[in-house]
């Protein structure tokens, strides 16, 4: 199965579990915002001063000398060198070439393909080849591969078929990434580390069984308060053996649910760390080490699984259709909120892929464009997976960079083009990083909560997720997505459109913000549930009550959408309607619905309070996205939001960077017909290399602004 699908696949299992065939669409900062500027921009800079000798952004492919003879080698590397290619990750799925049989390890190929893209000023990320076991591993001990939902045991023949619990698999992955890193830690142009490929396929064996049912001993400490979390009463399941307790997988108890889903992202962190721990000794410190994760992918907690990286990665994958420039955006942005800083996209489309229902091909310039929206969020690096397709393995249709006979595709002058920028003006982005004063907040309790409960099924987190980004982002034009529990005294906005998990810590957390002046807006569904995903005892949102001067006293899914008018205007509730109720004078009314079930008829729908030097506003229904712009409109003026950039054509995506001094701002035209755009003031135009105040965009246009005001 293809990496997207199995997405979907695994979405289907989470939702299904209410009999529902649904498929789902597939740290702490310095106190100031000028401190956590500067930190980053450090942080930033540490990251690549071992490679300095390379332009602060990086252009990449995947490599895979491994299928192909040496005498070959040269020719690619060439070509890459003539497009700016900077950077190739190498190594993620050779394992049975470097240990052709257990033991024996042959490493001597690899260091002259590494040597040979020094030769060609093209630095090394080498992944370990965790995510394919080669056959004599898995056939001499078939205990290390996964058991699939189904029951079944994987086989030879795909990838992705180990169990990421199995001690012996664990050992077999110490021995290769330690061996590698004896072999390659100190080797000048290696320059970082990737942990296998795409974490995502969990095992459902006995003996992670019995691993979770420890993992719930050292969290309860008793069975009985286990019993009490999860209310077992309910449907007798009460348990007076730990080894009764089932994997969460399934229709499930949403208390055991939840719990499998921390056990699967710990177990991840503990796979990963395995790898970590046996490359680390023998690294360089100049060297980082990440994995790639695949955006807003749901089966583990990825603020968990990236505490113990240097460095946040994704892989950009469009699939069907064109970009969606908010949901792309998003999903960057919360790569970067995931270490604070700036991240890599390990993987991108070269044009099209082979695991979608319609593989069409991204229209020319749609792929440079998606580039600088990457860099404008921070990335700093961009990276094409993938080179040249094999001559055979699954993946012959997938977009490449060269083709089958060894010669460019069409594509590649489009990469080309991204590297001459990059080396034109790359250097210009060296210690900059996005500053944000609005946090969108992303919770990985709350996602799983709402979807394994989703009471109606076009109740999408992710469109609720990207509708809220969308309207806030075309008016701040700049956002942070972050971990709720991170500090957010740097900002002066904070949104959450579906905090359905908030226990009195978080809730303490969030009042702490708004008590010292911040801006706290609280979407549907929001402060329902416990961190055992138990209902509150108190209704929504729960320890939020007192401050919001209000509650939610009745939630309806709704089968069409109902009128809603107030401070925000005219528009409609769709999807969710929350019926809210103000028990403090103070509270004001900003949207109250109109007529419609009886019990909706002129209730409250959008409560807000002053609260300690700052306010809370809960908005009890799914708006239309007219409606939604409104509600933007008076967060950010409510919140002294100030736009990164200022005004813009629609389909003009703006991101800022800033740091060392200056600021630098990435305007893109994700229209299809030229655009005229006036600049607030005169700046250094870096990619047509003069001063400008007003700036014509073609279709997919890219123009790098430098302000050193
Ligand atoms: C059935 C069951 C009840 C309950 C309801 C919910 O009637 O017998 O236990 O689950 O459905 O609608
Ligand atoms: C993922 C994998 C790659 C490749 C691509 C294809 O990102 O990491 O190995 O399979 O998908 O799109």
């Amino acid at each position: 199965m293809n990496p997207r699908d199995r997405v979907r696949v695994l979405s289907f299992f989470v939702l299904s579990a209410i009999g529902m065939a649904i498929l789902a669409l597939a740290a702490f900062y310095p106190a100031s915002l000028s401190a956590r500027a500067r930190s980053s921009a450090a942080q930033a800079g540490n990251e690549r001063g071992a490679i300095a000798h390379h332009n602060a952004l990086l252009l990449g492919a995947a490599w895979y000398p491994e299928q192909w003879p040496e005498s070959r080698w040269d020719k690619d590397l060439s070509l890459m060198e003539a497009a700016h290619i900077t950077f190739a990750r190498v190594g993620e799925f050779a394992w049975s070439r470097m240990e052709p049989s257990e033991g024996k390890f042959d490493f001597d190929w690899l260091a002259k393909a590494i040597d040979m893209a020094a030769q060609h000023h093209i630095a090394i990320v080498l992944g370990t080849p965790t995510a394919a076991p080669p056959a004599w591993l898995t056939q001499k001990y078939p205990d290390t591969l996964r058991i699939g939902q189904d029951g079944r045991r994987a086989q030879h023949g795909n990838r992705q078929q180990f169990s990421f619990t199995s001690p012996r698999y664990r050992k077999f992955c110490a021995e290769i990434a330690g061996q590698m890193a004896k072999r390659f830690g100190h080797n000048p142009n290696v320059i970082g580390w990737q942990i296998d490929n795409e974490y995502a396929e969990p095992s459902f064996d006995d003996y992670t069984k019995e691993l979770f049912q420890q993992w719930l001993k050292a969290r309860y400490g008793t069975l009985d308060n286990l019993n009490d979390r999860w209310t077992t009463a309910y449907w007798s399941q009460t348990y007076d053996n730990w080894s009764e307790i089932p994997l969460g997988n399934g229709p499930n108890n949403p208390g055991l649910r939840l719990e499998f889903m921390r056990f699967i992202s710990d177990t991840w962190a503990s796979y990963q760390q395995n790898q970590i721990d046996a490359i680390r000794p023998y690294a360089d410190p100049r060297q980082f080490i990440t994995t790639n994760f695949m955006g807003f992918f749901e089966w583990f907690d990825q603020y968990v699984v990236s505490k113990a990286l240097d460095l946040a990665s994704w892989d950009d994958y469009v699939g069907e259709g064109q970009v969606n420039p908010d949901m792309n955006g998003l999903t960057h942005d919360l790569n970067r909120g995931l270490k604070h800083k700036n991240f890599w996209v390990m993987e991108t489309q070269p044009g099209a892929v082979n695991w979608a229902g319609i593989n069409n091909f991204l229209n020319r310039g749609e792929a440079r464009a998606m580039a600088w929206q990457a860099i404008g969020h921070g990335a700093d690096a961009v990276e094409y997976w993938q080179w040249r397709s094999a001559l055979n393995g699954q993946e012959e249709y997938h977009g490449t960079l060269v083709g089958p006979d060894g010669t460019p595709v069409p594509f590649y002058s489009e990469v080309k083009e991204i590297g001459q920028d990059f080396a034109k003006i790359g250097g210009e982005f060296r210690g900059t990083t996005p500053v944000s004063q609005v946090a969108l907040l992303y919770s990985y309790d709350s996602r799983w909560a709402i979807d394994f409960q989703q009471h109606s099924d076009k109740y999408d987190q992710l469109t609720v997720l990207r509708d809220y980004y969308a309207a806030l982002r075309k008016r701040a034009q700049s956002i942070d997505v972050v971990n709720p529990y991170s500090n957010l005294d740097a900002y002066k906005l904070v949104v959450a459109p579906d905090l359905n998990v908030l226990p009195e810590k978080l809730a303490q957390h969030l009042l702490a913000y708004v008590r010292q002046g911040g801006n706290l807006i609280l979407g549907p569904r929001s402060g329902m549930k416990d961190q055992y995903n138990a209902l509150l005892t108190q209704r929504q949102p729960g320890y939020l009550v007192d401050a919001l001067g209000g509650r939610v006293e009745q939630y309806y899914a709704l089968l069409k959408d109902v009128p809603l008018s107030g401070e925000w205007g005219n528009g409609d509730a769709t999807i969710w309607a929350e019926q809210l109720g103000a028990s403090n004078p103070d509270t004001q009314v900003l949207l109250r619905y109109g007529a419609t079930n009886g019990w909706l008829d002129g209730q409250s729908a959008v409560l807000t309070h002053a609260y300690g030097k700052g306010r809370i506003t809960y908005i009890g229904a799914l708006l239309d996205p007219n409606l939604m712009g409104k509600a933007a409109d008076w967060m950010i003026r409510e919140s002294g939001v100030k736009p990164a950039f200022g005004p813009v054509p629609d389909g003009i995506y703006v991101s800022r960077r800033e740091g060392q001094g200056k600021t630098l701002f990435v305007m893109i035209n994700f229209r299809r017909q030229e655009q005229h755009v006036d600049l607030p003031h005169a700046m250094q135009a870096l990619l047509a290399g003069r001063e400008e105040s007003s700036v014509d965009l073609p279709a997919y246009g890219v123009e790098v602004f430098l302000d050193r005001r």
